[in-house]
């Protein structure tokens, strides 16, 4: 049995940090082990300006240890209102990596998103000629449409379309949950990826319902059902280059969870590469462990991997991890995924 393998090191195409004291508790956790990260900027107020995005840039570089070497990696929050000389000059300056695309409503503070997808179009033709790429949350929200199903119909009613109308636009569906979404990424030779987070290869809608409800699986896009997580498996495993690691680490404190009308979101920050070297040793698919997590993702986006590397060493003794991360916000519960984790991460 393969005892340990060392990869360059990994980043994490989309990430949730928050703000204050959540995000001075989860930022360390992301450093430890990732070199970048595409910061995702549905904050209350939102990211909406290349000038939010370098006050935000700022915040988070405050609250990352002394020596830690990780690259916030922004984005702004596409709004019907937004700016395309704003974007551009943002993108030019090196202040921002991508444009965030929330329909209006589609999950946690996605408010100020998009309703009329003609009202962007500005914007998008601006990116696209500035090779600026879009980040996607792709559901309809539409309350007609099944929440199972929204993820497929924003395909055929939003996205190809999208796509269609602005030619040369760099689009990274991101959160991917279907086995439609990935067909479709790979339906497209170039200028479409998808993210998958560690949750979605572990989980499938039964670990959220089944003999009780459990609200630390709860995120969105929702984990669907089985047929869909061994068709995410298989993505994330293939070796194709479509198909990277962005965790959607999604920290909520457990107040907002625990509720009546929980949050969505899953924090697997901490714990993301562990998981993650499970899942690929389980498929046999340890040695693509690399493409996935460090390798793809800098591709896609043109920039060079990391020249660093981390190691990760399967221990027979499964790791001790606490069950929680305390922040002056209230405790965030870690993502469980069920079972033992031997892969420790090195240097830690
Ligand atoms: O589960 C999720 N949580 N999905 C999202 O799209 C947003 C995120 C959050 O911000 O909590
Ligand atoms: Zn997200």
């Amino acid at each position: 049995m393969t005892s340990h393998v060392t990869l360059r090191r990994p980043d994490d195409w989309h990430l949730h940090l928050r703000d204050g004291a959540m995000l001075r508790a989860v930022a360390p956790e992301s450093a430890r082990h990732f070199g970048r990260a595409i910061i995702m900027p549905n904050l209350v107020p939102p990211v909406l300006t290349g000038a939010d995005a370098r006050a935000y840039r700022d915040r988070i570089t405050a609250a990352l240890p002394a020596g830690a070497r990780f690259t916030p990696l922004m984005t702004l929050y596409l709004t019907e209102d937004t700016d395309p000389a704003d974007v551009v000059a943002a993108h030019r300056e090196g202040v921002i990596t991508a444009v965030k695309l929330y329909p209006a409503g589609a999950t946690t503070n996605s408010a100020s998103g998009v309703r009329d997808f003609d009202r962007v179009r500005g914007v998008l033709d601006a990116m696209a000629e500035a090779g600026v790429p879009l980040c996607v949350h792709g559901e309809v929200t539409d309350p007609d449409i099944d929440i199972f199903d929204r993820e497929a119909v924003f395909i055929d009613r939003i996205l190809d379309p999208l796509r269609r109308a602005t030619p040369g636009l760099r689009v990274v569906m991101e959160h991917i949950t279907t086995a439609d979404a990935a067909d479709y990424v790979r339906s497209v030779e170039d200028g479409l990826a998808a993210t998958i987070t560690t949750h979605h290869l572990v989980i499938n809608r039964n670990h959220i319902l089944a003999g009780g409800i459990r609200p630390h699986y709860y995120c969105l896009p929702v984990a669907k059902r089985e047929s869909h997580r061994l068709a995410l498996r298989a993505a994330a495993t293939a070796g194709d280059a479509r198909f990277f690691l962005g965790t959607d680490s999604a920290p909520h404190p457990d107040g907002a969870k625990e509720s009546a009308c929980g949050c969505a979101g899953c924090f697997t920050a901490p714990h993301t590469m562990s998981i993650l070297a499970h899942v690929f040793e389980d498929e046999g698919a340890l040695d693509r462990l690399e493409g996935f997590t460090s390798l793809y993702g800098p591709a896609f986006y043109g920039l060079p991997a990391n020249d660093d590397r981390l190691t990760l060493v399967r221990d027979d003794a499964p790791l001790e991890l606490p069950a929680k991360l305390m922040t002056d916000d209230g405790p965030v519960t870690l993502f469980d995924p069920g079972f033992a984790l031997h892969w420790r991460v090195t240097p830690n």
